[in-house]
């Protein structure tokens, strides 16, 4: 499973960036507008850094209009990939961008069906919203569970990306359900490296190295 930072922070997405383990971004409405920045500007700012995918959602509820702002987005770098919603108007836009060659990331995705109609209509990504569906106490996991398995069945290559990350194990289960890419804030990335049996050799080591260079005086 491929990793990808959710967010819209410049810091963080370079501080990942730079470990080595970012294959793309994913941004949204609600993380751009913690930045007060404008968002093409930061959108060039994070292509021009991250040479993955880079998602970049838009906020127009037709059809006709999701497809212009999509074009304006997608303008911007060619690793960008229009993230549009899952609905009527939404899926009308996937169509249109996938004959238009634009990459999509349909977000929003909470069942097995909605996947389904957003990887016919062309979406070279689905986004299922893990942490939300737990919100609500479904277990988001099992529909990582049931994409994988339809898409595997049916030969789908729409990459399914487990969204709304919220803790390490929703990483390591999403990976072995199958999900193609995680896409998790740098708060979890940090997680992830933490053990404390990894801490505690690095103490011991560093000590014994302090008393190995004193027989070597
Ligand atoms: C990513 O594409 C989603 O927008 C994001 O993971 C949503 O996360 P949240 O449910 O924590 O807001």
């Amino acid at each position: 499973m491929k990793i990808f930072i959710d967010s819209a922070n410049l810091n963080d997405i370079k501080e990942a960036h730079d470990m080595g383990v970012v294959a793309g971004v994913t941004t949204n409405p609600s993380l751009v507008m913690k930045e007060k920045v404008n968002f093409h500007d930061r959108l060039r700012e994070i292509t021009s850094l991250v040479s993955g995918s880079v998602s970049a959602e838009v906020v127009s509820t037709t059809a006709e209009e999701m497809i212009e702002e999509g074009k304006q987005l997608a303008e911007i770098a060619p690793n960008i990939t229009v993230k549009v919603p899952m609905n009527r108007e939404g899926m009308k836009a996937v169509k249109a961008f996938s004959e238009a060659g634009i990459k999509t990331n349909v977000t929003l995705v909470f069942s097995a069906n909605q996947a389904l109609l957003a990887a016919r209509a062309g979406a070279s990504y689905v986004s299922p919203f893990l942490g939300r569906l737990d919100d609500i106490g479904h277990n988001g996991l099992d529909l990582i569970s049931e994409i994988s398995d339809l898409f595997a069945v049916h030969g789908i290559e729409t990459e399914i990306i487990a969204a709304s990350i919220r803790h390490p194990l929703h990483v390591t289960e999403a990976a072995l359900r199958g999900a193609d890419i995680g896409t998790m804030p740098l708060k979890v990335v940090l997680q992830m490296l933490e053990h404390p049996l990894t801490d505690k050799g690095i103490d011991q080591f560093l000590a014994d190295w302090e008393e190995a260079k004193k027989e070597m005086e």
